[in-house]
Parts: structure tokens; C-alpha cells; sequence
């Protein structure tokens, strides 16, 4: 039996990595799918690859509302339900240290990471509810749990989503809604090459290096090890787990 058969996902940020890895594990598990991101080239190669059958793509920018309510209707108007959301869509923002952060940069990683996470959510919900409950994941990651120098922005916003996780976990527990976050630790994905480019620049392979180093496990992760936990998370098999923060990080948090 599939995992997620008879399940309608959203899942947003579809078209990157962690998304991509995502939305193939749960259509593999038999989850109809909408998938969402600003990036509509890499929506429809993420469709074709799925099948347009149990699969259909929304272009929409996380942050702005009229974008994520249109999502939201479009995954109910086609499959007629929604059961679950992966918030997952995200932006790194710049490497730089507090003084330096522009703050127009800082405005919209806030913009993407929390307020985006925060539509999300206030859409789902309601279209949940209606139905009787449904599983809510949202990506958070290692710098949710602790500081990194040079990334003041990023850590905040996913410090930021942690709390609203907790609020909504507490408000959708009386309608079988579930709420919790994963803290990926560096994950092979563009999203990491950015930053190690962006910590330093023309020595973006040293970084990463340095990085690996600082994971106990050795090694970055990959989309498809985040994929799994939020498999489990998004199915019945995690039907008592609300309010929880997953760690997916070769053992990065644990010291
Ligand atoms: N890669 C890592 O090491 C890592 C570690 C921990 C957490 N994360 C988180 O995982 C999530 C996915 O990241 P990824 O590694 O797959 O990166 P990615 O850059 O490959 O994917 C992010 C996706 O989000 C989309 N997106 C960005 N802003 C958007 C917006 N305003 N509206 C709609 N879509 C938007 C992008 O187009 C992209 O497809 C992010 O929230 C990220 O912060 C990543």
C-alpha cells in the first residue's frame, strides 16, 4: 500500500532541490500533487517528469497572499481536498555580517522565509479543517536551532518559523491538523553552493570543505535523506507527531 495513497500535497519550493527530491518521494507514494514555486520553467520540468495526471504546477511568489491563495484553490479546485503542505520554499539571503547586511536584503529573506511560511499556513489550514485534518511540514533547518556567523538574516527566519510552528501546532491539534518543522543541516543542493560561494568567494570548494568538516557525519546530505523524514511526517505513520523539530544532520546539532 502507498504511503500517501489517496493524499493531496502542496508542496512549495517544488522546483529546487529539497522540493524536487520531495515531490518525486511522495508522488512515488501515490500523493496527488501541486506543486509551487516562482520558478515556472522548473515547474513544468518537474511536472513532465511526474506525470500532468497526478500532478499539476502553480507559479507563485510565496510572499505575496492573492499568489498563495491562488495555490492553495488550485490544489483544492482540481483534487477537491487538501491533506498535506510542505512549506518549504526558501532564500539563503546574503553572507555577510550583521553591520554589513543591506536591509532590503534582510526585508526580503523575512519576506520569503517567515511571512511566506506564514500565508502558507493561513491558507492551508482552513482548507484542512474542512476536511478533518492534515499534516503540515515546514522547512526549517540547522540554522533554526543555532547562529552561524555571516548568515544573521537566513538563521533568524528560520529561528522565526519555529515559533509559528509551535502556535499553529497548538491551534490545529483540536481539528487532526499537525504541525512540525525539519532542520536540515548543509544539503547538496544550489541553495549550498550559493553560500559557500557567498562565504568565500572564488574559494566556494574550500568551503564546502570546511563545512563538510563541521558536520560529525562527514558529509553534506542529500534531498532525498530530507525527502524521507518529510515522507514520514507528511503520512499517517507519524499520526501522533505535532509541535515537534525533526533534526535531518548527520549529528551537526547534537553537539
Ligand atoms: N540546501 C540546504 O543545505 C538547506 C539546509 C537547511 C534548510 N534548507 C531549506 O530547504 C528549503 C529548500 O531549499 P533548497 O536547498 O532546495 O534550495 P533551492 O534554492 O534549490 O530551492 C528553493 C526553491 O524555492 C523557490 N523559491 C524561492 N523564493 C520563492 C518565492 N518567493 N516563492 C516561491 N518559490 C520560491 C526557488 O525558486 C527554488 O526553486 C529552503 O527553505 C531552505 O532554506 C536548505
Amino acid at each position: 500500500m502507498p504511503r500517501l495513497s489517496r493524499k493531496v500535497a502542496i508542496v512549495t519550493g517544488a522546483a529546487g532541490g529539497i522540493g524536487s527530491a520531495i515531490a518525486t518521494a511522495f508522488a512515488r507514494e501515490g500523493a496527488a500533487l501541486c506543486l509551487v514555486d516562482r520558478d515556472e520553467a522548473g515547474l513544468a520540468d518537474r511536472v513532465a517528469r511526474l506525470g500532468a495526471e497526478r500532478c499539476c504546477a502553480c507559479a507563485a511568489d510565496i510572499s505575496d497572499p492573492e499568489d498563495v491563495a491562488r495555490a492553495t484553490a488550485t490544489a483544492v479546485d482540481r483534487y477537491g481536498r487538501l491533506d498535506i503542505l510542505i512549506s518549504n520554499a526558501g532564500i539563503e539571503g546574503r553572507v555577510l555580517p550583521v553591520t554589513e547586511y543591506p536591509i532590503e536584503d534582510f526585508d526580503r529573506v523575512m519576506a520569503v522565509n517567515v511571512r511566506g511560511v506564514f500565508l502558507t499556513l493561513r491558507e492551508a489550514m482552513p482548507a484542512m479543517q474542512r476536511r478533518g485534518g492534515g499534516s503540515i511540514v515546514i522547512t526549517s533547518s540547522i540554522a533554526g536551532l543555532r547562529g552561524f556567523a555571516g548568515l544573521s538574516a537566513y538563521s533568524a527566519s528560520k529561528h522565526a518559523v519555529l515559533g509559528l510552528m509551535r502556535c499553529a501546532a497548538l491551534e490545529g491539534a483540536p481539528h487532526g491538523i499537525r504541525v512540525n518543522t525539519i532542520h536540515p543541516s548543509p544539503i547538496e543542493t544550489r541553495m549550498m553552493r550559493a553560500i559557500e560561494e557567498g562565504a568565500a568567494p572564488g574559494a566556494a570548494d574550500a568551503a564546502k570543505t570546511g563545512f563538510a568538516a563541521r558536520i560529525p557525519a562527514g558529509r553534506y546530505g542529500t534531498p532525498e535523506e530530507v525527502a524521507a523524514l518529510a515522507l514520514f511526517l507528511a503520512s499517517d505513520e507519524s499520526g501522533f507527531c505535532s509541535g515537534g523539530a525533526y533534526s535531518v544532520d548527520g549529528a551537526m546539532s547534537a553537539g
